[in-house]
């Protein structure tokens, strides 16, 4: 070793050698190099993979929904959902995903009614929007959803819509019987 290296510095008999180092040891401060940097990327600058937050919120969401799905489905297990915040935000973002092109993107209307109003044609009772979601009307143009989006979308959905309830933003003209 030492007939290969330059001696640097020699004290006290010890002597400090400029080795060249090893290519194990290059292998493995190059290869954490590009994990590092390829990591970094993809999560930090691309955001293609939920990070470690985003991971916990989705699997909370989900083991939620789990409890959720388990209770029976009633005007109080619905208005239950209405009041947690991450059941509404998933809620807003199905919506947009699915509704908006017929609901208008705050559910103001469009093609189909404006659901910030206080009239409904199929009922504005909690079970009744979820059976509305859930069956569709399809001869009207109202797609059923539960076949394509599943049965916790649909509670998700419901709890998104009855926030939207009563907040009367002007869109399409109240259609259907006025809720009492
Ligand atoms: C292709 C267009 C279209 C899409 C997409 C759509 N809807 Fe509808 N929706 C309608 C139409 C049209 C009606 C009215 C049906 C009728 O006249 O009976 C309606 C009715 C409703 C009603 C009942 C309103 C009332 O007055 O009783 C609710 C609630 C509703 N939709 C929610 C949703 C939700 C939630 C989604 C997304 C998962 C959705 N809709 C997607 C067209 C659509």
């Amino acid at each position: 070793m030492s007939d290969k290296s330059a001696v640097h510095h020699v004290y006290d008999g010890i002597e400090e050698h400029d080795n060249v180092l090893p290519n194990w040891w290059l292998g493995i401060l190059w290869t954490t190099l590009v994990f590092s940097f390829g990591y970094w990327f993809y999560y930090h600058v691309a955001e293609m993979g939920p990070g470690q937050l985003g991971e916990y919120q989705q699997e909370s969401a989900e083991a939620a929904s789990k409890v959720a799905d388990s209770k029976p489905l009633s005007d109080e297990t619905l208005l239950a959902m209405v009041k947690d915040d991450q059941a509404t935000a998933s809620g807003r973002q199905l919506f947009q995903q699915n509704c908006a092109s017929c609901h208008g993107a705050e559910g103001q209307g469009l093609i189909g009614p404006n659901l910030t109003d206080n009239a409904w044609l199929h009922g504005g009772k909690p079970v009744e929007i979820h059976k509305t979601i859930s069956e569709g009307a399809v001869a009207k143009g109202m797609p059923a959803w539960e076949r394509t989006l599943g049965p916790t979308r649909v509670r998700t959905l419901t709890a998104y819509v009855l926030t939207l309830k009563g907040r009367n933003l002007p869109g399409k003209p109240p259609q259907g019987e006025p809720e009492q």
